[in-house]
C-alpha cells in the first residue's frame, strides 16, 4: 500500500485551482522532490498531503485513510500519528529548548520516556550535547535539524518538508540534504519535498514538476 495517495485531487481557491486535478501515488522508503516556480501549488500540495487542508474534490489517502470525512480527534490523530512537517522557517517554539521542542509531539500524544526519545533523536542529526540550548542559541542549520528531531521523534509514515533549506546557505543546505537522505536510506522515511534547489533534485529519488496545479513530469 502507498504511504501516500492524491487520486484526482482539486483545491480551489476563489479563481484559482491551486491544485488541479493531480494524481500522484508514493510507495514507503522513497524521497520524492516536488519543483516549480513559486505558486504552481506545491504548499498546497503539501497541506493536503498532511491533512492540513482537504480537497475539493478527489481523495486524498494517508496509509490508505481518506483525509477527508474525518472528525477532529480522529484527524488530530491522524496527524499526530502518520505525519511530520518541516518549513523553511523551522517553526521552532522560541520559549522551548532544543529537547523540549523535540519531545512536544510526544508529550502530546502521551507517550512515556519523551526526554529519552528526544534526546536519541536529537544525537540521531548530530544534535548530541545541545538539547538545552534554546533556538536563538543555535545556527540556522542547527535549528532545521531539531525541527527534523521534533517532526520524526513519533515516526511518521510520512515526512513534509515545504522548501526546507529555502533560508539556509547552500553548504549549511547541502547537509541538511544528506541528512534526509541518510534518514530515508537508515529508516525507510517517506519524504515529500517541496524545493526550488536543482540540489535537492539531486538527493531524490523521484522528481515531480508541478505547473499551474498539474503534475507536468513524472519521472
Ligand atoms: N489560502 C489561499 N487563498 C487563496 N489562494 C491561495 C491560498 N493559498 C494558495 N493560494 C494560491 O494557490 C496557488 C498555489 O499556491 P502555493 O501552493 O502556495 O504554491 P507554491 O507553494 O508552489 O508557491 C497560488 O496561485 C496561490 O496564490
Ligand atoms: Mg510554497
Amino acid at each position: 500500500m502507498p504511504v501516500l495517495e492524491f487520486i484526482d485531487v482539486r483545491r480551489n481557491y476563489p479563481g484559482t485551482a491551486a491544485v488541479d486535478g493531480v494524481s500522484l501515488s508514493v510507495p514507503a522508503g522513497q524521497l520524492l522532490a516536488l519543483v516549480g516556480r513559486s505558486g504552481c501549488g506545491k504548499s498546497t500540495l503539501l497541506n493536503l498531503a498532511g491533512a492540513m487542508d482537504f480537497p475539493t474534490s478527489g481523495t486524498v489517502q494517508i496509509d490508505g485513510q481518506a483525509t477527508r470525512g474525518l472528525n477532529d480527534a480522529a484527524l488530530t490523530k491522524l496527524r499526530r500519528e502518520k505525519i511530520g512537517f518541516i518549513f523553511q522557517s523551522f517553526q521552532l517554539l522560541p520559549n522551548l529548548t532544543a529537547a523540549e521542542n523535540v519531545e512536544l509531539p510526544l508529550l502530546l500524544s502521551g507517550q512515556p520516556r519523551a526526554r529519552a526519545q528526544a534526546l536519541d533523536r536529537l544525537a540521531r542529526v548530530e544534535l548530541a550535547g545541545l538539547g538545552h540550548r534554546y533556538p536563538h542559541q543555535l545556527s540556522g542549520g542547527q535549528m532545521q535539524r531539531v525541527a527534523i528531531a521534533r517532526a520524526l521523534v513519533h515516526r511518521p509514515s510520512l515526512l513534509l518538508a515545504d522548501e526546507p533549506i529555502g533560508n539556509l546557505d547552500s553548504a549549511t543546505g547541502t547537509t541538511i540534504l544528506a541528512l534526509l537522505r541518510r534518514i530515508v536510506d537508515e529508516e525507510k522515511a517517506t519524504i515529500v519535498m517541496a524545493t526550488h534547489s536543482a540540489e535537492s533534485t539531486a538527493v531524490a529519488d523521484r522528481v515531480i514538476e508541478m505547473r499551474d496545479g498539474r503534475i507536468l513530469s513524472a519521472a
